[in-house]
């Protein structure tokens, strides 16, 4: 129970000011922040800044604070594995990276088992992504969707379209056609009087404009969508939409490709927010709440898919052993876990 609360509101306060002027001379203004928050600690729903002001979280870090702040599973996880190794390179063999790609294949909503890539980042499980497709199907091109957000590296930058500034100065990036995401209230395309819903609008434009007038259905080895759009609005697609995008995918031989960096690892209800519609992917893209924060992206292919060849892809921090943290943050949101002790501070 909470007895006491720090109160200042001094904000930012003389220590975060000292930071922030430090911060604006060496850190790359790139960055996009969006308040002067400097961060000291934090604990399960709660974040103190360096002045001792104190927040509750309401960001969880855009999705990835899955259990809270240093979750005291994670938190032991991370020092156990720390003390053991914390690096050996993707070229030898580990258990945890066993263990997480069993449990990413034990969870994964496919039929047949599934092949685990794991990365860094939720743009280096969509870049995986991009070149398993183009392996796989011999075909070059790709469809996205306009509000989509799927990363910030050249290939996932080509499906990104959620702010002109983030592709701005870095064109061109060939290869994606993007199509209107089902967003039944602020639609982009005319629905046809035959159409039962904006879902399958959106379908028939792919299947009888974009297919017959822009790419062809046989160049085409992917479509990467966000199962439910982030930061395109946390638009959620109209029931009929992915059974019927699934069908389009079959009848032309095209992966159905979902970049779940946001959605998945429970945060809709389901390990994947594709499974409320009862659609079976092809490759899903992962990374966010899967480690608590832990740098971890995974991408998750049916093993039919995976026909790559050894050496074909790879990296140095692939299978990082301290994705034990995905381990224990896949526990806890699995079994419920012990809740986080809140700070001393503020019982
Ligand atoms: C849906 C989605 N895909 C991909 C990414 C890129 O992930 P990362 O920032 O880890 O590269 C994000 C990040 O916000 C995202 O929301």
């Amino acid at each position: 129970m909470l007895t006491k609360t720090i109160t200042r509101l001094d904000v930012p306060g003389p220590k975060a000011r000292a930071l922030l002027a430090r911060d604006r001379a060496v850190v790359s203004h790139a960055y996009g922040r969006v308040a002067d928050f400097v961060m000291d600690h934090g604990r399960g729903t709660e974040v103190f800044d360096v002045d001792g002001n104190r927040y509750l979280d309401f960001m969880a870090g855009i999705a990835v604070n899955a259990t809270g702040h240093s979750h005291p599973q994670v938190v032991r996880a991370i020092q156990e594995q720390a003390e053991k190794f914390i690096h050996i390179s993707s070229d030898y063999y580990h258990e945890n990276w066993v263990r997480l790609s069993e449990k990413l294949d034990e969870i994964a909503p496919f039929e047949e088992q599934a092949t685990v890539f794991l990365a860094n980042s939720g743009t280096e499980a969509v870049e995986a992504a991009i070149k398993l497709a183009r392996y796989h199907t011999g075909r070059t091109q790709f469809l996205g969707f306009m509000g989509g957000f799927h990363g910030r590296t050249l290939g996932s930058l080509g499906f990104t379209a959620s702010k002109a500034v983030q592709r701005r100065g870095f064109m061109p990036i060939q290869g994606v056609t993007h199509v209107p995401y089902p967003y039944a209230y602020r639609p982009l395309l005319a629905m046809q009087p035959s159409d039962e819903d904006y879902g399958e609008t959106v379908v028939n434009y792919i299947e009888k404009v974009v297919f017959k007038s822009l790419v062809a259905p046989e160049d085409v080895a992917g479509i990467l969508i966000e199962p439910i759009q982030g930061e395109g609005g946390y638009v959620v697609p109209p029931p009929s939409f992915f059974p019927l995008l699934r069908e389009l995918c079959n009848r032309h031989g095209i992966l159905l490709i979902v970049d779940e960096v946001q959605t998945g690892v429970a945060r809709t209800g389901k390990w994947w927010a594709i499974e409320h519609w009862g659609v079976e992917p092809d490759i899903i893209c992962t990374a966010k709440g899967i480690a608590s924060g832990v740098p971890l992206g995974g991408m998750i292919a049916r093993q039919s898919v995976s026909t790559w060849p050894t050496s074909a892809h790879g990296n140095t921090y692939g299978g990082n052993p301290l994705a034990r943290a995905s381990l224990a943050t896949l526990d806890v949101l699995e079994n419920g876990g012990s809740p986080t002790p809140l700070c001393k501070a503020t019982i």
